[in-house]
C-alpha cells in the first residue's frame, strides 16, 4: 500500500490522535497554511488573501465550542471546501474566494494535528475581536 492511501486510511479511522508535540503541528501550519492565514494579527489587510488564523479560529469555536466537533470540521472543510458548509461569514467567500482544496498537500493525519493545535492557540489570550462584520 502506498504511503498516501495508508495515511489516508489512518486519517479516516480517526487514530491519528494527536500524540506528538505542537511543535510538529505549527510547523505544517507554517508549511501548508500559513501562505494563506497568516498567525499574527493583521496590519495589512489590502494584501491578505485569506482570512487571519485567529479570526478563522475564533469563528470555528463559535460554531464548534465542543474541540473534537471543532477539529472534525476543519478536516472535513480543508479537504472539501464547499459555500455551504462554511462557517466564515459570506463576505469572507465574496471578498477571498472559496478556500481551494487542500486534499493531496496535507495528509488527514497532518491536518488532524494542525487542527488541534490551531484549537488550543487560536485566537491568542490577547486577542480582541473587530465585531463580527471583520471576521
Ligand atoms: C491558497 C490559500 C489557502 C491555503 C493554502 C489554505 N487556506 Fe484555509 N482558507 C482560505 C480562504 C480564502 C478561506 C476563506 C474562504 C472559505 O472559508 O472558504 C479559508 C478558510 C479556512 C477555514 C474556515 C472555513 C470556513 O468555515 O469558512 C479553515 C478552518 C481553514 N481555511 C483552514 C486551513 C488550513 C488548516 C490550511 C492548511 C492545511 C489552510 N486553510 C490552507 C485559503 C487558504
Amino acid at each position: 500500500m502506498k504511503t498516501i492511501q495508508k495515511a489516508l486510511l489512518i486519517g479516516t479511522l480517526g487514530l491519528a490522535t494527536s500524540l506528538f508535540a505542537s511543535a510538529d503541528a505549527e510547523k505544517i501550519f507554517d508549511a501548508k497554511c500559513a501562505a494563506c492565514h497568516i498567525k499574527t494579527m493583521p496590519t495589512d489587510r489590502a494584501n491578505m488573501i485569506a482570512p487571519a488564523v485567529m479570526g478563522v479560529t475564533r469563528h470555528i469555536k463559535m460554531a464548534y465550542p465542543n474541540k473534537e466537533d471543532a477539529v472534525n470540521f476543519m478536516v472535513d472543510y480543508v479537504q472539501n471546501p464547499t459555500k455551504n458548509k462554511a462557517i466564515c461569514m459570506p463576505q469572507k467567500i465574496s471578498k477571498f474566494g472559496l478556500m481551494p482544496s487542500q486534499k493531496g498537500n496535507i495528509t488527514p493525519k497532518e491536518l488532524r494535528e494542525v487542527s488541534e493545535w490551531m484549537f488550543d492557540n487560536f485566537p491568542p489570550a490577547n486577542f480582541r475581536g473587530r465585531g463580527m462584520q471583520n471576521h
